[in-house]
């Protein structure tokens, strides 16, 4: 490999996804985090671990200097939509002015590629589905809002400067490592996924359905679930693809481009498990989009990328797997 890269936020949930991809494809890779939510051990002894903030530009300065790093992998940020309704400063500064610092440090130091973890929160409520990125932006809370600031920086910096840039704008991530070294282990967790192999494993007494009156078959929320080894594939060959095209920048949706319903995750979960778990109907969450489901032919066209996992039972197999293993931890 040509360079060694930075992973900011690689010791959280999709960033540590990454770290094993990338360590899998034969990178080297260092490892920025302040491990607010993350895991020191979520990051492998394979790659290197520096604790500290993006927005810290001396640090990010040094780091990238000392270790010739040639690409910028960014996941650190802030995720929790109702938060960012809440706080929208912490949204801010965490996810558009550390991004804003850390592309700056990215500059300063020469690195000529950045890959963006955005989010199809920056659509909002969107006119029609499947989502094409030539639609219009229009995100409905702060989270959304900071995500998009960044695109904007990143897409005028690359016009001006010589850096290259993709922004994959994730759908719903959910699943674990297939192989067991990482998965999601933030407590408090608002994914739906998340909270079913919590409810199957007894963290939670029951899930919450979320409205049953949408404009969807069922009535509840279809959205595009993503396997997080793919997601994290997705970023290693953007990588290659940056390098190969340097003149060249992607905005580009990672999802699948199938939806779900809450009521058919539920029902995946019960089939694994062989074993229903209790399910309440509840109203409907604030901000919450009837149906968000991808159009993928942008990134299916653009890099040899492909879904390895595209399957909901698998997707729901290893969430409960590492769902198991934290429990077990818990109790040792
Ligand atoms: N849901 C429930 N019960 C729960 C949790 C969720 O019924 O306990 C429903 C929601 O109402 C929604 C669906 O399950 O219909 C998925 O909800 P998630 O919270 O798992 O995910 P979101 O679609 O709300 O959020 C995802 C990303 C965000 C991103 C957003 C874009 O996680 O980062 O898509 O709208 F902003």
């Amino acid at each position: 490999k040509p360079f060694p890269v930075l992973v900011t936020g690689g010791a959280g949930y999709i960033g540590s996804h990454a770290v094993l991809a990338l360590l899998d494809a034969g990178w080297d890779v260092v490892v920025l985090d302040n491990l607010t939510t993350g895991f020191r051990w979520a990051v492998p002894e394979t790659a290197t671990f520096v604790e500290g903030d993006v927005s810290d530009m001396e640090l990010v300065g040094r780091v990238l200097g000392e270790h010739g790093i040639g690409a910028i992998l960014h996941f650190a940020g802030s995720i929790i939509v109702p938060e960012s309704v809440t706080d929208p400063l912490k949204y801010y500064r965490n996810n558009t002015a550390a991004s804003r610092a850390l592309i700056e440090a990215a500059i300063v130091a020469g690195v000529p590629h950045f890959i963006f973890s955005s989010t199809a929160a920056t659509y909002g409520i969107p006119d029609e589905v499947p989502i094409r990125e030539d639609m219009p932006n229009r995100p409905i809370n702060p989270y959304g809002q900071s995500k998009l600031m960044t695109e904007h920086m990143l897409r005028d910096v690359a016009a001006a400067l010589p850096m290259n840039f993709c922004a994959l704008r994730y759908f719903n991530v959910a699943g674990a490592d297939p192989a067991g070294r990482s998965g999601q282990s933030t407590a408090g967790a608002t994914h739906l996924i998340k909270i079913a192999v919590e409810a199957v494993t007894g963290k939670r007494p029951h899930v919450g359905v979320f409205g049953t009156d949408y404009a969807t078959p069922d009535g509840t929320g279809v959205r595009d679930y993503i396997h997080v080894s793919d997601l994290a594939e997705a970023h290693v060959a953007a990588l290659e693809w940056l390098i190969e095209n340097p003149q060249e920048s992607r905005i580009m949706n990672c999802g699948y481009g199938r939806g779900y319903s809450v009521l058919e995750v539920l029902d995946t979960v019960d089939r694994v498990t062989n074993n229903p778990i209790v399910r309440k109907l509840e109203t409907r969450r604030a901000g919450d989009p009837d149906l968000l489901v991808a159009d993928n032919s942008l990134i299916l066209k653009t890099l040899p990328w492909r879904p390895q996992r595209d399957d909901l039972g698998l997707i729901v197999q290893h969430a409960l797997a590492w769902e198991r293993k934290l429990a077990e931890r818990a109790e040792s």
